[in-house]
This record gives structure tokens, sequence and C-alpha cells, in this order.
């Protein structure tokens, strides 16, 4: 459906439609969105039971004995959606007959079925979902091309400093523009120089470094002292893992409509001392000017002057490999 070519100095981006069509952006959420690991919070953050949306597939993550475990959160009667808020439980009563399941999904009990045939059933319990984590993170998956290992390793997601990390805010960014749009100008540091005045003061242009994994890719900054600024890990298709001295602010960009996102900030802090200074020190200003670039491209993308552009060979390798990965599941 779509072709990027691999050789970089070859390839041409992806063509606006695939931003501005509505049939790509529901598509993608099958082909892509439903086939990765979608980031569900640290699993010690997590309550026992916890409903979760999942390009708008009503989920339950719940801790039971036997672990952490992801299922559907639709009654197997007549199709109430379960839980609505994370709770503390040791089991799931459907408020409205009254079905109970346990925590790891299976069906408990339900009033007023006596005499039904062939009841219950294994169709009565709750689908489950996969769900893994890694480094304290979890992740679910509808249906996962690999596992989540292939996606992101442990030392991957290993923090930069030391000490515990500890949830310290939550945020919530609405964009008006396509998701891919928003994830594409994370993954270069092309732009900081022309976009992120402050920042560009921090980070060394020179030594800016893009790595190139399967599913992933990791950004490093370095200061002029050649001392760590931050570590950009890009986890495909919306997850993104922002390292800093101070700990890690983890961003995830939840498609909403072809032009309009939700980016969700969840900022995990090891050491509150450091939190003023660097590459780290302001995030909110450096989301708004990356706001306003990409909002400016979903306008601009509509031109019909506009089809795609061509990429940096030098800047532009985490943009090439995301387009190459939308093209590759587009395929599938
Ligand atoms: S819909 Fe859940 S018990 Fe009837
Ligand atoms: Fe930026």
């Amino acid at each position: 459906m779509f072709h990027i070519d691999p050789d970089i100095r070859k390839a041409k981006t992806m063509p606006s439609e695939f931003y501005t069509d509505e049939r790509f952006f529901e598509l993608s959420k099958e082909k892509i969105f439903a086939r990765t690991w979608q980031f569900a919070g640290r699993t010690e953050d997590l309550s026992v039971v916890t409903p979760i949306d999942v390009v708008g597939e009503p989920l339950l993550l719940t801790k039971a004995d036997s672990g952490l475990h992801c299922m559907s959160n639709v009654c197997t009667h007549r199709g109430k959606i379960l839980v609505e808020e994370p709770c503390e439980a040791n089991l799931i009563r459907c408020g409205y007959h009254g079905r109970r399941f346990s925590l790891d999904g299976k069906f408990l009990s339900m009033p007023e079925f006596e005499g039904v045939e062939s009841f219950p059933s294994v169709a009565d319990d709750l689908a489950s979902v996969p769900v893994d984590h890694t480094g304290g993170f979890s992740f679910v998956s509808l249906d996962p091309v690999d596992m989540l290992a292939e996606f992101v390793s442990d030392e991957a997601i290993m923090p930069m400093g030391k000490g515990k990390l500890k949830l310290s805010s939550t945020n919530e960014y609405r964009v008006n523009a396509h998701w891919a749009l928003y994830c594409e100008n994370y993954l270069e540091g092309f732009h900081i120089p022309f976009v992120h005045k402050s920042l560009n003061e921090i980070v060394d242009f020179v030594t800016y470094s893009t790595e190139l994994f399967r599913y992933a890719s990791v950004q490093t900054g370095y200061e002029a002292d050649g001392k760590l600024a931050a570590r950009y890990l890009f986890i495909f298709p919306n997850t993104m893992f922002n390292f800093y001295p101070w700990g890690v602010s983890v961003n995830v960009v939840r498609p909403v409509s072809s032009s309009e996102s939700v980016v969700e900030y969840l900022t995990y802090v090891s050491d509150e001392s450091l939190v003023d200074e660097g590459a780290g020190a302001d995030l909110h200003g450096v989301e708004l000017e990356d706001e306003a670039i990409v909002e400016s491209v979903q306008r601009g993308i509509r031109s019909r002057y506009y089809s795609h552009g061509r990429y940096s060979p030098t800047r532009e390798q985490g943009t090439h490999h995301f387009h190459r990965l939308i093209a590759e599941f587009f395929g599938q």
C-alpha cells in the first residue's frame, strides 16, 4: 500500500494521503495499533483492577495472585462495560445482572441461570489479552506481531540516574495533528536548532546521534562538555521514554482522529534536585514549540502542491525508520 525505499538517499517520505485520508487513519488502528504493544503504566502504580482503553477496545488490567492479567472489560452476558474506574477488589461483578468473574477473568457465578444448557462455557469467561512488562512498565497488545522483548529491552528502558522512580505528575496535551506527524517530529533532532532555541543551547547538535532497532530507536543528546544530556527512546508506534538525569518522562501519543491526537505525559522522578537542570528542565516549553510545528505541518500537508518530501541521510534516520515500519505494518 505504501513503499518507503530502504535506501534513505533514494527514499521519498510518506505520501500525504496517509495522513489526510480518514480510511488510512481507521486502518492504522487495526494494522498498527492492534498489532503493537501499548503502554499501560508502571506495574506498581496500577490498582488491583484498572480499566484501560486500547484504540477503542475496553480492557481491564488486574493484579491477581497468579500475576498481572489483561482481559476484555465487557460482560459476557449482555455486553455491559464491567469496570469504569480503577479500584481495589477481589473479584469483578457486573453492575447490570450480577455476573461475577475472578481477577483472572474466569466466570464465577450468575443469578437466575439454573437450567441454561451448556452453561457456563469458556465463552462466558472474559477474553484474555496479551500483557507483558519490562523495566517495571506494563504493556498490552490486542494481537502482537512480535514479543514485547523484540520491541524494547530491559536495558533500553533503564533510567540514567540512580534512585527509585516515583510517579510525580501526569498531564495531557491535545494536539491538532495526526498521531504520526507528532511521532515523526519527535524522531529527529534536525529541527532542534530551528525550533527549540533554549534546548539548542544545552544539546550539542554535532554529537547528537540516532540508533535504530527492529521496532525502536534511540536518540542521544550530549552537552558541549560531552556529558549525557538526554536519551530519547521511541517504541513503535506511539510510546516515548525520555531519560534525563532526574528521571523519565513517558509520552504516549493517542490517536483521536486523522487531525487530532492526545499526548499523555507521565513524569517519573528519581532525583528531585536535578529537575530544573539541563535538557529535561523545560519540557512544557519544548512541547508547545513542537505542537506549533506539528500543527503547522498538519495544515501544510493538505495542500494540493504537497505530496511527499525527501530525507536528510544524516539527520532523519529515525523518521525514515518510522515510515518504513508504517509501510511494513500496512503491508501485513
Ligand atoms: S450484562 Fe453483565 S450480568 Fe447482564
Ligand atoms: Fe522537538
